[in-house]
């Protein structure tokens, strides 16, 4: 993985947590004045468009990140942050169908059904890559570290 690569999986990751977690925040926290409102806050469907110009741009960054990282890593067998890896892996896919079948859906139960799918997806998904990241270059009680040639670049 180049350093711009991590720098952009990063940032997008960033940018989905920050205005998905005050979107939602704004949306079942705050109450407005005007019974009318559609919205609790102001900003509240500005959060929402950022959220959603986002998520398409941190799937092509995934796409690249799996190519030059998480796919050399696993197939290689490398055994330092496997757990955090996988863990972080396997949510990919339900957060980011879930994020966009909830808009697609219009059976009220389904919705909900991908909600919560994608607030305890991503919720997963951010909370393995943070440790991921944290870990000891050979955390997990690992032996086996891969050597530069596993990782292929595609940036
Ligand atoms: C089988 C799954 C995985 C394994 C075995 C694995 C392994 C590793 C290892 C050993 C490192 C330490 C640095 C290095 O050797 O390059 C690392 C760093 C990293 N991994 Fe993974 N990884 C996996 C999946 C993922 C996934 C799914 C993501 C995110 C989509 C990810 C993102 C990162 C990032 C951002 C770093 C930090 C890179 C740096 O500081 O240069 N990894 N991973
Ligand atoms: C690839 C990653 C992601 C994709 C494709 C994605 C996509 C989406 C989409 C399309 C929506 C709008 C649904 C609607 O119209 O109501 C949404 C809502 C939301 N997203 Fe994401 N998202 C991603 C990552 C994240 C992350 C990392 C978080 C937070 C940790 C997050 C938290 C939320 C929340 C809280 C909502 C509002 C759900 C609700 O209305 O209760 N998302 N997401």
């Amino acid at each position: 993985m180049t350093p711009l690569q991590k720098f952009f999986l990063n940032a997008t990751i960033a940018i989905l947590t920050v205005t998905g977690a005050v979107f939602a925040w704004m949306k079942y926290f705050m109450k407005s004045d005007d019974p009318f409102a559609v919205a609790n806050h102001p900003w509240q469907p500005g959060m929402l468009h950022v959220h959603v110009v986002a998520a398409p741009l941190a799937v092509f960054v995934i796409g690249a990140v799996w190519a030059g990282h998480v796919k050399p890593k696993h197939d290689a067998g490398v055994k330092a942050r496997r757990k955090t890896g996988l863990g972080a892996l396997w949510m990919i896919a339900p957060m980011a169908l879930s994020g966009y079948l909830m808009q697609v859906f219009t059976n009220e139960r389904l919705v909900e059904a991908m909600r919560i799918t994608h607030w305890v997806s991503s919720a997963l998904f951010v909370a393995g890559l943070v440790v991921h990241q944290l870990l000891r270059k050979n955390g997990n009680g690992a032996t086996k570290v891969a050597p530069a040639s596993e990782e292929r670049d595609v940036w």
